[in-house]
């Protein structure tokens, strides 16, 4: 269902943050909510949280929780098998006579996706008081507007300094999520553990050259701005794969070409980067041959490049306390699971500097996401909300 609440055909999914799609999904969600009987509020950026109040409500909650936004032409997975999964973990165990001691919450997170505002986990790096409320003004989308903006349109007004959550707000934070990648299903195995998210960091490259007519100038002393910044994609992509770590990955997926006229040549480009690895120093050493290197090709093909970093972030490791209750549900299911690390950032990225944090993996097919064949199978979610159920309902009567 939340799948037709998209901008293009089906299997594509296209869900931006505040467009009306996403205004439909959420509300569809906050209804799915109050039927479980779950109290919800929202904060001033559209974080979503439906509590299910515990007999030891004064104590801090367990929250679980993820994204249902999703990038142009995605899938229907991505986020959403955590949202939606981790409302299915509460009803079961509602089902089930369970009584939570403490409150057990789930959360939707405003815009995980970079899309609209060019920063990915805008609601759970506010949350996590990452961000301060300056970003209500600095942040625009396409169109020029500003978070403010959006965000007021979209009926979520009130002060963005109000998001960040209190000390202590929740004793575990666990996110289910697709692996976005190969190896649980490769290797069968139906749950990933995951112990470390990788440090994700995001800049904008803008070189400057000089346009001109592209029948009438003559090849030598072009000053092309796209050659330019073909030259710079490709040392790039040479620096992550000799990076000397496995781990290293670069990417660039947007490209503006100016004036993009066939006739004409490009006087200038922005080209945007996002480059990981699990290791905070190895993505900063990367980064910074990736400065050297357009120095130099800056220089030898006499055109201004300037760097803006979007976000350099620091890796998380997830707490062996929430670790041990998902492995231990796997060892109650008798259902095998491996420790694996997450290259794709979560916003439990964020949640683990504000609570002790880990992550549940399950398969995706052929390692597939961010396109609309991504697909989970309906057994591998049934297994990841079971592991999330019995997890949440351990951590929720852990009082000490
Ligand atoms: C999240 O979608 C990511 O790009 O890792
Ligand atoms: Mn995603
Ligand atoms: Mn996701």
């Amino acid at each position: 269902m939340l799948a037709t609440f998209s901008d293009v055909e089906p299997p594509a999914v296209t869900r931006i943050v505040f467009s009306e799609q996403d205004l439909r999904a959420r509300s569809w969600f906050k209804q799915l909510c109050a039927e479980a009987g779950l109290a919800t509020r929202e904060d001033a950026v559209g974080n979503t949280f439906a509590r299910w109040e515990g007999a030891r409500a004064d104590l801090p909650a367990v929250a679980t929780g993820s994204h249902v936004d999703a990038i142009p032409y995605s899938g229907k997975f991505d986020g959403v098998v955590g949202v939606l999964g981790g409302l299915e973990s509460i009803r079961a165990l509602q089902k089930s006579g369970f009584r939570p001691a403490r409150s057990i919450e789930l959360i939707q997170f405003t815009a995980e996706e970079p899309t609209r505002f060019g920063v990915g986990c805008l609601g759970s790096r506010l949350l996590s008081g990452a961000l301060t409320d300056s970003v209500d003004i600095t942040l625009r989308d396409d169109s020029g507007d500003t978070l403010n903006a959006v965000r007021t349109r979209a009926g979520f007004g009130g002060d963005l300094a109000a998001v960040r959550l209190a000390e202590n707000a929740y004793s575990a934070f666990v996110e289910l999520h697709i692996e976005q990648g190969p190896l649980l299903e490769r290797e069968n195995t139906p749950i990933g553990v995951v112990t470390n998210i990788a440090a994700p960091a995001s800049f904008l490259v803008t070189i400057e050259g000089q346009g001109g007519h592209a029948g009438g100038t003559l090849m030598p002393g072009r000053r092309d701005a796209l050659c330019a910044a073909s030259e710079l994609i490709l040392e790039i992509e040479r620096l992550a794969r000799s990076s000397g770590s496995a781990d290293t990955v670069a990417t660039v997926g947007t490209c503006e070409v100016y004036p993009g006229a066939i006739n004409s040549i490009p006087s200038r480009v922005k080209v945007g980067v996002d480059l990981r690895d699990i290791d905070g120093g190895v993505r900063n050493r990367v980064l910074d041959e990736i400065k050297r290197a357009a120095e130099s090709i800056s220089q030898q093909r006499q055109v201004q490049m300037q760097m803006e970093m979007l976000n350099a972030d620091l890796p998380a490791s997830s707490s062996p306390h929430v670790l041990q209750a998902i492995e231990s549900a796997c060892g109650e299911m008798k259902i095998p699971s491996r420790r694996i690390v997450s290259r794709a950032y979560h916003d439990s990225l964020f949640m683990s500097r504000v609570a002790p944090m880990a992550m549940i993996f399950i398969p995706c097919r052929d390692g597939v996401s961010h396109r609309p064949d991504e697909y989970a199978a309906i057994g591998d979610i049934a297994s990841g909300v079971e592991v999330l159920a019995r997890s949440l309902a351990a951590l929720s009567i852990d009082v000490t």
